[in-house]
């Protein structure tokens, strides 16, 4: 047996996105360049006028809009979800900038197979405004926290994070701006490290 017939299938990634998509686009290039092994099957948003669909589209994946207004509860809303991702065989779903909160229906479907990347040095500074959260405690040092997404809020098992400085006069755009600098190479980083460890 040669080395392309041991090796085993690309692995299939499913991205959730509710807005810009900056971080998409970042796991988009790193598959182009070799740095991550991994084929996005399907980018799903939940709005229509996310403009990180445009980065799917350019780079010629699929996309769905799936809209939660569509789905009473929001257990059926995951449901149809999950339905999509399995449909097209998605093995690891990255959370990239969704603004949702995932039920069990979600994570129950893909147990230790759903990551999130949140800017701030998780457990510090979870939920909304993470930057802002960070300015207002005095922090010197923020980040980045790409973890594993369980039924708690920004909760699950960290995977890798990586910190940023807190400089003095930053608002919390240019913390927020600094740090999306490194979410960009973390999360393909940690995608790879959870696609190895199998
Ligand atoms: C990022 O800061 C990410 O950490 C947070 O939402 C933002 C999404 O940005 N979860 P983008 O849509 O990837 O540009």
């Amino acid at each position: 047996m040669d080395a392309s017939q041991k090796r085993s299938p690309t692995p299939l990634l499913g991205v959730l996105i509710s807005g810009r998509g900056s971080n998409l686009k970042a796991i988009i290039d790193a598959i182009g360049d070799g740095r991550l092994d991994a084929r996005i099957a399907v980018v799903i948003s939940n709005r229509a006028d996310a403009p990180g669909l445009e980065h799917a589209r350019a780079a010629g994946i699929e996309t769905l809009v799936i809209s939660h207004r569509a789905h009473a509860a929001r257990e059926d809303y995951d449901r149809a979800l999950v339905a999509e991702l399995q449909k097209r065989g998605v093995a690891l779903v990255c959370l990239a900038g969704f603004m949702r909160v995932l039920s069990p229906a979600f994570v129950d479907a893909y147990p230790n197979r759903i990551l999130n990347i949140h800017p701030s040095l998780l457990p510090k500074y979870p939920g909304l405004h993470p930057q802002q959260q960070a300015l207002d405690d005095g922090a010197t040092v923020s980040g980045a926290t790409v973890h594993f997404v369980n039924k708690d809020l920004d909760a699950g098992p960290v995977v890798l994070q990586r910190e940023v400085p807190v400089l003095p006069g930053d608002t919390a755009d240019t913390l927020a701006a600094r740090i999306l600098q490194v979410e960009h190479t973390l999360y393909p980083e940690a995608i790879a490290a959870v696609i190895n460890q199998g």
